[in-house]
């Protein structure tokens, strides 16, 4: 499957001013637009010549959602202007697999939420890491200047196209195709760096090719919704620190290679392997509806965790969750209760994973329950901490 790199000139949406103001209202009514610099930006920027097709996921298949497809257009219009989120290219982790999301036009609330957060000034010179579609370059060109705006992505087709799409709006910003991760020292450094794709740990060069006082502002994601949204300031050479969003973000997680995220493959538990048989008070509920938990959890678990449920019938439901890590060790532990025993668990395999989430509750509860504002992150060169309200009380490590 390939992207689409047709064009959409403005004209095709002629009310397209009209629909960019209403998304405008909507943002702001929702509390995630404020700035007026910003609201100029939205008003400004038509997304429709950035997306002209997307996929939606319908009927048990990927299907298009086109502008030039009359049976779809009125859909597409719709949908461009509204505070969604737009799938713009799919791949396949292996010939005949599912279908993984590579590329998306992220939810206009999500950005503008996140350059507000970036606080530019003007004059500052921006990276992004995830040029996409090219929509939020745009949004930044808008704000900054064209000259002030550097942006990175892994997919060459994906730059390319976002290129022809910037220019048509009059939009030449710097843009380059490979691993953001890698930042982009050629240009540096920047006063503020944005990645709109999430990370395991921040990739040191984003620290050191921002200005001390800079701010870098990523999704960290330490597994499968595990993470949020964390704003880091370079306060030394050798530092940089800061406090996760109070608000939850999720974005497709930063690839090294174009085309597929590469995922690693999982050993299976031998049928004959010995479970350990143990109960549990703690609802399997409970560390995946808390996020903090679920976090803090992921950072023993080790980030390449499945998580799924067992057993039930289609009437009833599940019976169990189930934990499972790339080296053969699974974890179920029951939904329901028994008795006054708790919820059963059964783990195999090398490592007891039920213990790690168990283990990531207590320190929850021992910290006061923190939400994400209490949580913060400080990078070195040699260490990536979780703290909790300010650095001198470390809480985890990233690896
Ligand atoms: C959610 S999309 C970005 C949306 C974009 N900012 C926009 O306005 O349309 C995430 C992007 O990150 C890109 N990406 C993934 N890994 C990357 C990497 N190592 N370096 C740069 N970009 C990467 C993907 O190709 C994808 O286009």
């Amino acid at each position: 499957m390939t992207s689409p790199t047709s064009t959409t000139p403005t004209s095709t949406v002629t009310d397209w001013p009209v629909r960019a103001t209403a998304l405008t209202d909507e943002l702001t009514a929702a509390g995630k637009l404020t700035s007026p610099a910003w609201r100029a930006a939205v008003e400004a920027v038509p997304r429709h010549v950035f997306v002209p097709e997307f996929y939606v996921y319908r009927d048990g298949r990927m299907i298009t959602v086109a502008a030039s497809d009359p049976t779809t257009s009125g859909e597409w219009q719709e949908q461009v202007y509204s505070n969604t989120a737009l799938v713009t290219k799919i791949g396949q982790d292996e010939p005949g697999g599912p279908p993984v999301f590579l590329s998306s036009s992220s939810t206009p609330g999500l950005m503008t939420r996140m350059v507000e957060a970036l606080d530019v000034r003007d004059g500052n010179r921006v990276l992004e890491i995830g040029t996409g579609t090219g929509y939020n370059a745009a949004l930044l060109c808008h704000r900054l200047g064209e000259a002030r705006v550097y942006s990175v992505d892994v997919e060459p087709d994906l730059l390319e196209t976002a290129r022809i799409r910037l220019a048509e709006l009059g939009y030449h910003p710097t843009l380059v195709a490979g691993d953001g991760a890698e930042g982009l020292a050629e240009h540096a450094p920047f006063d503020r760096i944005i990645a709109t794709c999430s990370v395991p740990a921040i990739p040191w060069p984003w620290v050191d090719q921002a200005r001390i006082g800079g701010v870098i502002l990523t999704d960290i994601k330490v597994g499968l919704a595990a993470g949020n949204l964390v704003r880091l300031t370079r306060t030394a050479p050798d530092r940089a620190e800061g406090m996760f969003d109070a608000g939850q973000a999720a974005f497709m997680e930063l690839r090294h290679t174009a085309g597929s995220p590469g995922r690693i493959p999982y050993a299976r538990t031998p049928e004959d392997s010995p479970a350990t048989e143990s109960t549990t008070e703690l609802d399997p509920r409970i560390p995946w509806s808390n996020p903090v938990v679920w976090f803090l959890a992921a950072l023993r678990l080790g980030g390449h965790y499945r998580l799924g449920y067992t057993g039930g019938d289609p009437h009833h439901g599940p019976d169990a969750v189930s934990i499972t890590t790339p080296e053969g060790s699974r974890a179920e532990i029951t939904l329901a209760t028994d008795h006054d025993d708790g919820h059963r668990v059964s783990e195999t395999g090398p490592v007891r994973l039920w213990q790690h989430v168990e283990h990531a509750h207590q320190q929850w509860e021992s910290a006061g329950r923190p939400g994400w504002p209490r949580l913060g992150l400080a990078v070195t060169p040699d260490t990536q901490t979780i703290y909790i309200d300010e650095p001198g009380n470390p809480l985890a490590g990233v690896s």
